[in-house]
């Protein structure tokens, strides 16, 4: 979608549709809104007969009747004005691409909302208005042979005003089309089935979307897993087939001695539970279990082409987690890449087994801090509820870092305690520790466990995104399916550096 911008009276733009933003608050004279001057004849009337209320995310087309203006004025509200951030402007964004969309509307006008306490500047809303106008458009329809073409919108002419310099407008569109397209590349890793993603292919998306990039990706094959001892890892990628791939994604924006963060992401291309198998509707969904690792490769992505002065370096453990007859097997010993030892108590906690080697390898770059994201555990569904993330880690101040990003972006997350003394439920008879503890407050000891191959001196969050990495079903501006969660929290954290 090709967004154009113009400084001009509203009333006055021929377009199939008009998209106008208006808050609960605001009252059928418009007073406050004097960009909706030109248009107030044919709004108050509709506020006043109580038609439209305001409501965020409500919706309502009218049709004006101007000779020399749009043909549709759609009515899309933001809620109460106070309340009104980025999050709130870019879902009823998401909502307006949606409606024209629907309408089979393939160019459009939109009027840019005012600032409000809640967005500090135009460019701001700037920003979220066209992000949320392309996720809106987001759908997976890659593998559907007879897709109906249905009509996309291809340009949204954006009427500003004189807050907003054209300098501004086109950085706030460019950093909308980069994070657009990076969730967007996440959620088709997602959503693409665990026939199509396993670990070479993966691997091979990720070297292909770092061609013509200051991305160097390097991928590490059985052969030179095993060299760096990574036994954990190699535990579970034996029983699949396909043979498990470390991507290793190397982006420098910053000066070459600054150490860089490392983002580290869990992806196992499909979690049958391995011998420990899980029943059918367990295992459903299960080919989003590389959701972190997908959001990873899309941040680099993203830092890349927005040339973040940061240097980063993303580790993604890929493998697929299968029953065979050289699988894995419940109460087998792992050495891992730190020299520690597990028990394998269940072979279906094998996120942690491949994170912590993908951890330790991390560690290899001498990292300022370290996140991790994984879908790694039903128990942070049950705490937390399904969309929201768990925070666990050594550093308050990280995670605290991560949450406020969080909150901006529109992901949330909180953070859960990592007592020490529940790791006693990790201690083996034969190894250093199980794979597997009690069952009661299961996301964290899946945190404990990754902090045991985390240097002590190293700031690092592990992030459980079990829950909002797949949505049951379509949100504001996600249809169903793989979200992209953590992609514009992490793009949000890194912009913020
Ligand atoms: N991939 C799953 C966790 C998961 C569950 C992700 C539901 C998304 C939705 C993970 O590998 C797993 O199976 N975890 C086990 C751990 C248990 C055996 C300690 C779980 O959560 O039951
Ligand atoms: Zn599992
Ligand atoms: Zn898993």
């Amino acid at each position: 979608m090709k967004a154009v911008f113009k400084g001009v009276n509203a009333a006055e733009v021929k377009s199939e549709a008009l998209v106008v933003f208006l808050f609960s608050d605001d009252k059928a004279a418009l007073s406050g809104r004097p960009e909706l001057d030109g248009l107030k004849k044919y709004i108050s009337p509709r506020l006043k007969a109580g038609d439209f209320k305001g409501k965020h995310l409500g919706v309502l087309p009218l049709f004006p009747q101007i000779s020399e203006g749009p043909d549709r004025i759609i009515l899309v509200g933001l809620g109460e004005k106070k309340d009104c951030d980025g999050v709130c402007i870019r879902q009823a964004s998401s909502k307006a691409a949606k409606a024209l969309q629907d309408l089979g509307i393939e160019k459009a006008a939109l009027l840019i909302p005012p600032v409000t306490n809640k967005v500090d500047a135009a460019e701001t809303v700037a920003e979220a208005v066209l992000l949320g106008a392309r996720l809106g458009m987001y759908s997976f329809d890659e593998l559907k042979s007879n897709s109906e073409k249905k009509k996309k919108l291809q340009s949204l002419t954006l009427i500003k005003n004189g807050a907003l310099s054209a300098a501004k407008a086109k950085a706030a569109d460019s950093a909308a089309i980069v994070v657009a397209e990076a969730i967007q590349t996440a959620r088709d890793l997602i959503n693409r089935p665990a026939n199509m993603v396993y670990p070479e292919t993966l691997a091979a998306e990720a070297k292909s979307m770092s061609r013509g990039t200051k991305i160097k990706t390097t991928v590490l094959d059985i052969a030179a897993a095993k060299k760096r001892n990574m036994g954990a890892f190699l535990g579970v990628a034996q029983g699949s087939v396909h043979p498990g791939r470390v991507i290793i994604m190397e982006y420098k924006g910053a000066a070459a001695g600054k150490k860089p963060i490392a983002l580290i992401g869990k992806a196992i291309t499909f979690d049958s539970g391995g011998l420990s198998l899980k029943p059918n509707d367990g295992m459903m969904h299960m080919k989003t279990d590389m959701s972190g690792g997908a959001a990873v490769m899309a941040v680099m992505k993203a830092a890349a082409a927005l040339e973040l002065k940061v240097n980063l370096v993303g580790v993604i453990p890929a493998a697929e987690n299968m029953p065979d007859g050289n699988a894995y097997r419940p109460g087998d010993v792992l050495k891992s890449m730190s020299g520690k030892t597990i028990e394998v108590m269940n072979t279906d906690a094998e996120g942690r087994l491949i994170l912590a080697d993908g951890l330790a390898l991390a560690q290899q770059y001498k990292p300022a801090r370290m996140i991790d994201l994984a879908t790694l555990t039903g128990a942070c569904v049950v705490a937390l509820g399904a969309k929201c993330a768990g925070l666990m880690g050594n550093s308050d101040e990280l995670i605290n870092d991560l949450k406020k990003a969080g909150e901006k972006a529109g992901e949330r997350a909180w953070p859960l305690p990592l007592y020490d003394d529940y790791f006693e439920g990790l201690k083996s008879e034969v190894a250093d520790f199980k794979n597997v503890g009690p069952r009661y407050g299961g996301a964290i000891i899946g945190g404990l466990f990754l902090k045991q191959f985390v240097d002590a001196k190293i700031p690092w969050v592990h992030m459980d995104i079990a829950g909002p990495a797949r949505a049951e079903k379509a949100d504001a501006d996600s249809p169903a399916g793989g979200t992209g969660f953590g992609v514009h929290l992490l793009i949000t954290y890194l912009r913020s550096l």
